[in-house]
């Protein structure tokens, strides 16, 4: 295919190539007609199709999207820790996207969870590179065997929303090769992503994600071996003949010949060379091929789904069922679950029970088919409850008239299942938490509700980790995450033990946000956000600084409970070029049938010279056992089970000595150990004495220490004030000029009344305001359609440096009335 791209591209005209490297509208290539190239459409993702209608594919891509079954989002599907079920999950995909004609699914996403504040983490799967890597390869499989490609994303380190689209991420170089990048490594080395979507934020250098050749070609493609198609993130691109240059193929979505003179300017001159031109044209090529080829080939995979859309969504929509049962937390519970159906005096408080959060609001967000929540399904189901509302699933404030009738009831009751959640506009791109709890009139309810009935259980719906001020009144949490549009059916099915809980926590749940690895370094400042912990993230924080957390890393509990025996391994002295298997036999020692999670991490050997973490995952299997059953869970570790990655070697090296690897049945719950000893050539420190990253203490790295893991200086956190504006500064930074304060004003104005437009398409977008002045002000013509072109953001850019006001103001006023004119006469 590649040869036959190659041969193409030799027939196309420069203008041609010129309009295959940037998309048409939204979502679509352009075609080249004389050669039969057809435009294939590509869309969001992750966890449900969020297809435009026809007619929908506005500028921003905003229009109204197609009913699809909404399943549940990556917080949870990673939690089921069960790599067939993110197979199946994306086979499923891959048939609805056959269905809607598409061939390009924008996911999975794989950042990593570097705070529990980062707005997308309900669409990332977790804190641990390992467990992220083993759901992404899985997902990736899963779509492509139904010749549909899928857009592995963001590449790389955006890990957080506040000033996303400008923002550099200073990351040292471990860090990035052991935490941030092994689940885009993993997925290009074994399961060949079609493509692979660039971030928005700036990386190596400073340089953005879309023009950083080191990331894009040289890890990407020379190290990799990567041999698909980079597509930028839907405006992303800042200079796009520094992105030919370094390997980003297609600019998405249409920039309407925003780059068109200067990258002809820059072939003409010969800044840009015509066979870096024709590299990104051919890959383009190849994709739209592909997509040809997958298109044919999955002719008769489509005659295995219902050709009828409300079929096809009916069977999905009980497929996203059992999916949703195995990827709810059970966190806590002293016996009180499961409920029997006979339980009588059960009340369900909390609005949630009736308006359950199930996704999050972006571009992930699904038009969903038919969202079930517990209320109705118990009621459909024939159970007995009453119900109080409490507090409403957006309410922030406490409401004193719902409180006291939901007191009232628990009062009554015998029992209460209290539906908490976060807000829909709390789980949201474009927009961070700023802190991790539940708005106060939950909190402050629940207590009550605990004052007067002993026995509560907390069914939780939020995307990313909250506090639990009340978790030691209550006697069960369940935690749903986003489950997808069956979340009420899913959580009637675990509270009522039709199946039993088997998921457990892909990250952990600090006690406080302060405790958090990156605490004090996140967001950032105005121009960068610095990693200072490094590789700490996660429990390898938490269990190096040896801190107390609400619930940890891999944990999870279940109706019934598991005996670990009998483990072993396959060699006990190893070297590096090694693989070996390790075993552990798991026994269901309880009454009901259940499915078990069984972690393997590996501890090294503990170096002051090399900080490491005390123990990382390596390897996992979910078994299902009937009660009283017993089976055997193996695992294979190769050398990167016992690597780090050596910054002075620029390789991962194993180190020599004995090393531990432990059966567990969460991070904090090991129950097996057994040794290895690694015969292997020891080498020299990477790094001078690190003090306080050898303690684990992150939140105290001093300047010295964390330049001594970037091997550079840090660049300065925030942009001078005033600032010269450029392209690439905000419509925040343009609030030193008066105009700039004039536009802030229209923006404010503007902002609710596109929300409120876009709600259908996007979810609550209330608290992306943020996310629009945090934007470039390149992003204003790219988001224009076309009617504002290059001339103008000059003038603008002008104008905010208060600099030739009537030049500019003359081009602005003659682009507006052309604009206007094209608008009126298209
Ligand atoms: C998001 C991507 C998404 C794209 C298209 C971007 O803003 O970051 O994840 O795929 O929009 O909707």
């Amino acid at each position: 295919m590649k040869d036959q791209a190659r041969e193409l591209v030799t027939k196309l005209t420069t203008e041609e190539k010129l309009l295959l490297i940037k998309g048409m509208g939204s979502w679509h290539t352009h075609p080249i007609e004389r050669l039969d190239l057809p435009s294939i459409m590509m869309a969001d993702g992750p966890h449900g199709l969020r297809k435009q209608d026809q007619g929908g594919d506005n500028p921003m891509g905003l229009g109204k999207s197609v009913q699809t079954v909404c399943f549940p989002t990556a917080s949870g599907t990673a939690a089921s820790f069960d790599r067939d079920l993110l197979h199946r999950l994306s086979e499923i995909l891959g048939q609805e996207c056959r269905a809607h004609e598409l061939n390009v699914l924008l996911g999975p996403a794989v950042n990593i969870k570097r705070s529990p504040l980062c707005g997308r983490n309900f669409e990332y799967f977790s804190e641990d590179p390992y467990l992220s890597s083993e759901m992404a390869v899985s997902y990736t499989q899963g779509l492509q065997s139904q010749g549909v490609g899928v857009s592995i994303k963001h590449f790389a380190a955006n890990n957080q929303e506040k000033r996303r689209m400008t923002t550099q991420s200073v990351v040292d170089e471990r860090a990035m090769r052991e935490i941030y990048l092994p689940s885009f490594e993993q997925t290009v080395k074994r399961a060949d992503p079609w493509t692979v979507m660039c971030a928005y934020n700036r990386l190596f250098d400073g340089i953005y994600c879309s023009e950083n050749k080191r990331l894009l070609t040289e890890i990407l493609r020379d190290e990799w071996g990567f041999g698909g198609l980079v597509v930028s993130d839907w405006g992303a691109v800042s200079n796009r003949v520094a992105g030919i240059e370094a390997g980003l193929d297609l600019e998405m979505p249409d920039s309407h010949g925003l780059h068109t003179e200067l990258i002809t300017d820059a072939l003409n001159d010969g800044t840009l060379s015509q066979a870096a031109l024709d590299e990104a044209a051919s890959r383009v090529i190849e994709l739209v091929l592909r997509a040809v080829e997958g298109a044919a080939q999955a002719v008769e995979l489509d005659a295995q789904r219902p050709e009828c859309p409300e079929e096809l969504n009916e069977r999905d929509h009980a497929i996203a069922r059992a999916m949703a049962r195995d990827t709810m937390i059970l966190l806590q519970n002293d016996g009180v679950l499961p409920l029997s159906r006979e339980q009588a005096g059960v009340a369900f408080i909390g609005g949630f029970a009736k308006q359950p959060r199930y996704q999050g609001g972006g571009s992930s967000h699904v038009h969903a088919y038919r969202v079930a929540s517990a209320y109705e399904t118990a009621k459909a189901e024939g159970l007995e409850f009453d119900y109080a509302e409490g507090f409403g699933a957006s309410d922030y404030n406490y409401d004193i008239v719902k409180a006291r009738a939901a007191i009232d009831l628990a009062e009554r009751s015998e029992l209460c299942v209290v539906f908490a959640g976060l807000p829909e506009s709390m789980d949201s791109e474009g927009a961070d938490r700023k802190h991790i709890d539940l708005p106060p009139c939950q909190n402050q309810l629940i207590s009550q509700l605990a004052a007067v009935q002993p026995n509560i259980v907390v069914v939780l719906c939020n995307g990313a980790p909250i506090r639990m001020p009340w978790a030691g009144q209550v006697r069960a949490i369940l935690e749903s995450y986003l489950a997808g549009e069956a979340v009420g059916e899913a959580q009637i099915d675990l509270l009522y033990g039709a199946y039993s809980p088997s998921a457990k926590l892909a990250e952990t749940f600090p006690l406080r946000l302060q405790d958090t690895p990156c605490f004090g370094n996140f967001p950032g400042g105005t121009a960068t956000v610095e990693y200072r912990e490094s590789i700490f993230v996660g429990y390898r924080y938490y269990d190096k600084a040896d801190k107390d957390v609400l619930f940890p890393f891999g944990h999870g509990l279940s109706y019934s409970t598991f005996d670990y025996t009998n483990l072993r391994v396959s060699k006990k002295n190893i070297t590096p070029s090694d693989e070996i298997s390790v075993s552990v036999t798991v026994t269901n020692t309880g009454t009901v049938d259940a499915a078990e999670v069984v972690q393997f991490y590996v501890s090294a050997p503990q170096d002051e010279a090399v900080f490491r973490e005390p123990k990382a995952l390596k390897g996992f299997g979910k078994v299902f056992l009937k009660a009283g059953e017993k089976k055997r869970v193996t695992v294979t570790l190769d050398s990167r089970a016992f690597a780090y990655f050596h910054v002075g070697l620029n390789n991962w090296h194993c180190a020599p000595g004995v090393y531990t690897i432990h059966a567990a049945a969460s991070s904090r719950d090991l129950r097996l150990s057994s040794t290895v000893t690694m015969q292997s050539e020891a080498a020299t420190a990477p790094y001078p004495a690190l003090p306080c990253y050898a303690q684990g203490l992150v939140h105290a790295i001093p300047d010295c220490e964390f330049e001594a893991v970037l091997g550079h200086e840090i660049p300065p956190t925030n942009w001078p004030v005033p600032r010269e504006m450029t392209w690439d500064c905000s419509i925040e930074d343009a609030q030193q000029s008066p105009f700039g304060r004039l536009l802030m004003k229209i923006i404010d104005f503007a902002f609710p009344i596109v929300a409120g437009i876009a709600k259908d398409t996007i979810g609550d977008a209330s608290g992306m305001m943020d996310a629009v002045v945090e934007m470039p002000v390149r992003s204003i013509a790219m988001w224009s359609g076309g009617l504002i072109d290059r001339r103008m953001v000059d003038a603008l850019v002008s104008i905010f440096n208060e600099e030739e006001y009537l030049r500019s103001a003359c081009v602005l006023i003659c682009g507006g009335m052309r604009a206007v004119k094209n608008v009126v006469f298209k």
